[in-house]
C-alpha cells in the first residue's frame, strides 16, 4: 500500500474549492508515456498551473501500473527541479469497477473516477457509494469523481444526437447518497475527434464544421441545484483545425473532425466547472509533429528526433490551454 502523500501528490479537495471560487478550471491531461508527462509538467510549471495527471485503464495496460505510479512521483520531483512546486493529482480516468479503483488507491492515486454512467441510476449510486466509502476511509483521504448522464462517442454506442444529458433533478440526490467529491456531467461534449456528426453542424465558407453549442442551460440548472459543487467536463478537446490540416498534409486522414470551441470551454471554466479533461488534442499535436518529421526527414530514425518535436508541440498546446482556455495559469 502506497499513500499518495508518500509520492508528493495531493487530492482534488482544496484544488477544486479554489478553482470554483476563482472561476477557472484545472487541466486534466491524460498520459501514457514519458514525453507526455514531460510536456505536461513543463507546461504547468512554466504557467504556474495546478494539474491533474490522468491515467485510463488503457494507459495502465499500455505502460504498466508501477511505471506510471513512479512517473507521477517523478513528475513531482521534476517540477521541483524545474524551479516551481505545483500541486499535482494522480487520477484514475473512467474507472469502471470497484476493484480497479481500489487497486489504484492502493498504488498511490490521490483521486479516482468511478464511471457508473452506463448503469441504472440505482446501480450507479450503489457502485459510486462503495468506491467513496473505501476512498474516504483511507488514512489520507482520496477524492472520488462520479458521473451522471452519458456522453456520446466512446462512452456509449448511442449516436451524438442521442447523447443523454445529465438530468438536473437527479444531481442533488446522487451527491447526497454517494458522497462524491465532484461530478462529471453530460451537456453535449463527447470523447475523441469527432464530437458531432456533420449533420448536426453548420459549415463555414471554407468548409470547416461549426458545432452546435453546449447545453449551458442544463449546466446552469445543475449549478442551481448544487451551488459551489465541483463539476467536471469530459470530452473537452477543441480538435484544432491547424493540427487536422497538418496531419492530412502529411498523409493522414481525419475526416469530419470537430471539437468544442475554446470560447465555450472558457465560459464553462468560469462557472462551477472546475476540471476539464483533454486527451485527443494532445494526440493530434503529437501526431502532427511526428508526421512532419517523417515526411520531411525520411532518413531520420532516432526516436528522439520525432518524439522530441512531438513533446515540444504538446507543451506549447498545454501552455496555451492553461493560459487562454482554462484560466489555471498563475493559480499554483
Ligand atoms: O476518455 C478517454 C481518454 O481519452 C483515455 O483514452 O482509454 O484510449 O486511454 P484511452
Ligand atoms: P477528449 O477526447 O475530448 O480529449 O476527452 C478526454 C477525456 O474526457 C478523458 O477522460
Ligand atoms: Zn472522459
Amino acid at each position: 500500500m502506497t499513500s499518495y502523500k508518500e509520492l508528493g501528490l495531493v487530492n482534488t479537495k482544496e484544488m477544486f474549492a479554489k478553482a470554483v471560487k476563482g472561476g477557472y478550471a484545472i487541466p486534466a491531461y491524460n498520459f501514457n508515456n514519458m514525453e507526455q508527462m514531460q510536456a505536461i509538467v513543463q507546461a504547468c510549471v512554466e504557467t504556474k498551473s495546478p494539474v491533474i495527471l490522468q491515467v485510463s485503464s488503457g494507459a495502465r495496460k499500455y505502460a504498466n501500473k508501477n511505471l506510471l505510479k513512479n512517473m507521477a512521483r517523478g513528475a513531482v520531483e521534476y517540477a521541483h527541479e524545474l524551479g516551481y512546486d505545483i500541486p499535482i493529482v494522480l487520477h484514475l480516468d473512467h474507472g469502471d469497477t470497484f476493484e480497479l479503483c481500489k487497486d489504484c488507491i492502493e498504488s498511490g492515486f490521490s483521486s479516482v473516477m468511478i464511471d457508473g454512467s452506463h448503469l441504472s441510476y440505482e446501480e450507479n449510486v450503489a457502485l459510486t457509494k462503495k468506491v467513496c466509502d473505501y476512498a474516504h476511509s483511507q488514512k489520507d483521504y482520496v477524492t472520488v469523481e462520479g458521473e451522471l448522464g452519458v456522453l456520446a462517442g466512446v462512452e456509449d454506442d448511442v449516436s451524438a444526437e442521442e447523447s443523454h444529458y445529465t438530468k438536473p433533478e437527479e444531481v442533488q440526490d446522487f451527491v447526497k447518497k454517494t458522497g462524491v467529491d465532484s461530478l462529471a456531467i453530460s451537456i453535449g461534449t463527447s470523447h475523441g475527434r469527432q464530437k458531432f456528426k456533420p449533420s448536426q453542424c453548420t459549415r463555414s465558407a471554407d468548409g470547416i464544421l461549426i458545432p452546435p453549442p453546449l447545453a449551458f442551460d442544463v449546466l446552469a440548472e445543475i449549478e442551481k441545484k448544487l451551488p459551489g459543487f465541483p463539476i467536471v467536463l469530459h470530452g473537452s478537446s477543441s480538435v484544432p483545425i491547424e493540427y487536422v490540416k497538418e496531419i492530412e498534409k502529411y498523409g493522414g486522414k481525419l475526416d469530419d473532425s470537430v471539437g468544442i470551441p475554446e470560447e465555450q470551454l472558457r465560459k464553462a471554466a468560469k462557472s462551477a466547472v472546475c476540471k476539464i479533461n483533454i486527451d485527443s488534442d494532445g494526440r493530434l499535436a503529437m501526431t502532427a509533429a511526428i508526421r512532419k518529421v517523417f515526411a520531411e526527414q525520411p532518413s531520420e530514425f532516432d526516436p528522439r528526433k520525432y518524439l522530441g518535436p512531438a513533446r515540444d508541440e504538446l507543451k506549447k498546446l498545454y501552455s496555451h490551454k492553461n493560459k487562454e482556455v482554462l484560466g489555471s495559469a498563475g493559480q499554483a
